[in-house]
């Protein structure tokens, strides 16, 4: 049978945007730079992007789209027996990412039910903080949110719908975008926003530490979807005239600017209102509440906000959710239902420890972090960036015949870019990778 294909060059580049663009860049990004102190952080950032990043992208789109297969398999047919481990690792990660990607998603929803209720329209951080500390501490509330993240995240796979969820993803995308610009304006011409934009602009590079960059280069796997094979699925579907560079770059740069335009939203109102920029995981929930109490239609906003980010979070998630199951499926030809019950079950488990680990069980901990923590770190900081290495690898070395030809434009020439590309994967991207890794252990 053949492959589905995506309808346009356009749903394609949709559909991967979805994925990439979610909690990573509007939940994420802010909290890691702001506790790793701004812009040199923001810079570091920006290299790793637009360097291993956009390469890794391309390798995974073009792995995907030459192979026409999910992970494993596309790892099995370029690499050999052996390799198709790396695709299970990826599997693997993508799981442990969905049970605490799917807690946050449940914060989400409870802000949109706060934000109704009007209890969080209010400038004063301590009352803030509170709110957000004693709910996640809670466990009852928050598991529930994050029981209704994942079912809903399964009732997309399990309706098919996701290609009507794109469509309509499409136009709240553009809404959060515009959004996010209305509050960045709002936030900016609030007295103090300056000493924001400063610390989140300015590179103070003494504050540049083997940890920082570390913390760089896994929120860029995490926020741009890499290393786990997930945009090796989506490149699957592209047909074959889809140019895999241009797809990439547009993904790359509309995720990077999200990300951008995302701190320079919170920045600002971490100092103008004196929230403390070390808030950690609550510091988009904290802070934005304040921004919104300060616009005339708050609570409209606010409600808008947190219903944008459980969009872009559920689009995200249901891209985790397609590479865990599609795996049971293509490998054990598992019936696709039971996979997804089954799944979202054991990952809504997992999700509880990691729910409860900000809470009742913080006291227990495994190298200085707890469940939740520890999820994110082992996910972000060693599994992707280990795929990452690999799948450079594999393009660079083993597969380069394939996905060369693949690259080529249909006249056969090559892009003049095509041998930098190589060289990146063939040795900057593992050895690079490979060193900040070290730096980990
Ligand atoms: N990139 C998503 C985000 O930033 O929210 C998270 C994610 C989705 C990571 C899919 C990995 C993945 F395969």
């Amino acid at each position: 049978m053949a492959r589905a294909e995506w309808g346009s060059r356009l749903g394609f580049i949709l559909a991967a945007a979805g994925s990439a663009v979610g909690l990573g860049a509007i939940w994420k990004f802010p909290y890691v730079a702001a506790q790793n102190g701004g812009g040199a952080f923001l810079l570091i950032f920006l290299v790793i992007v637009f360097t291993l990043g956009i390469s890794l992208m391309i390798a995974e789109m073009s792995v995907g789209a030459s192979t026409k297969k999910s992970p494993v398999g596309a790892y099995r047919k370029l690499g050999g027996k052996w390799w198709s481990s790396v695709g299970y690792i990826g599997v693997l990660c993508g799981f442990l990412i969905l049970s605490f990607y799917s807690v946050v998603g449940g914060w989400t929803i409870a802000y949109i039910v706060k934000s109704i209720q009007g209890s969080i329209l209010t400038t004063d951080p301590a009352v803030l903080s509170r709110t957000f500390d004693s709910f996640i501490a809670d466990p009852v509330m928050p598991i529930w949110y994050h029981a209704a993240f994942m079912a809903l995240t399964a009732g997309v796979i399990l309706a098919g719908v996701q290609k009507g969820i794109e469509r309509v993803s499409k136009h709240l995308m553009v809404m959060l975008f515009l959004l996010i610009l209305i509050l960045i304006a709002r936030g900016l011409t609030l007295h103090g926003a300056l000493d924001g934009v400063v610390t989140f602009l300015y590179p103070d590079f003494s504050k540049v530490t083997p940890t920082m960059i570390i913390e760089a280069m896994g929120l860029a796997f995490f926020s741009m979807s890499l290393g786990m094979g997930c945009m090796i699925t989506y490149g699957s579907y592209a047909s074959g005239e889809t140019s895999i560079p241009n797809s990439a770059r547009s993904v790359i740069g509309l995720t990077t600017l999200i990300c951008f335009l995302s701190g320079l939203m919170v920045f600002p109102a971490i100092f103008v209102f004196n929230f403390n920029p070390l808030a950690g995981p609550g510091l988009t929930f904290i802070t934005m509440p304040a921004v919104f109490s300060q616009m005339s239609g708050g609570q409209f906003f606010s409600i808008l906000f947190f219903f944008l980010l459980f969009v872009a979070a559920l689009t995200s998630s249901v891209s985790l959710m397609e590479v865990v199951v599609s795996f049971f499926i293509d490998e054990f030809q598992f019936p696709r239902m039971m996979t997804t019950v089954i799944m979202s079950i054991l990952m809504f488990i997992l999700g509880i420890g990691a729910s409860l680990s900000l809470g009742v069980w913080k006291n227990y901990t495994l190298f200085g972090k707890n469940l939740f923590g520890l999820l994110d770190y082992v996910s972000s900081n060693l599994i992707m960036p280990f795929g990452g290495i690999m799948i450079a690898i594999l393009v660079g070395w083993k597969a380069w015949p394939v996905i060369s030809a693949r690259l080529a434009y249909p006249d056969g020439t090559c892009p003049v870019w095509l041998p930098l590309f190589k060289f990146i994967c063939r040795f900057v991207a593992p050895v690079l990778i490979f060193v900040i890794l070290l730096q980990n252990l």
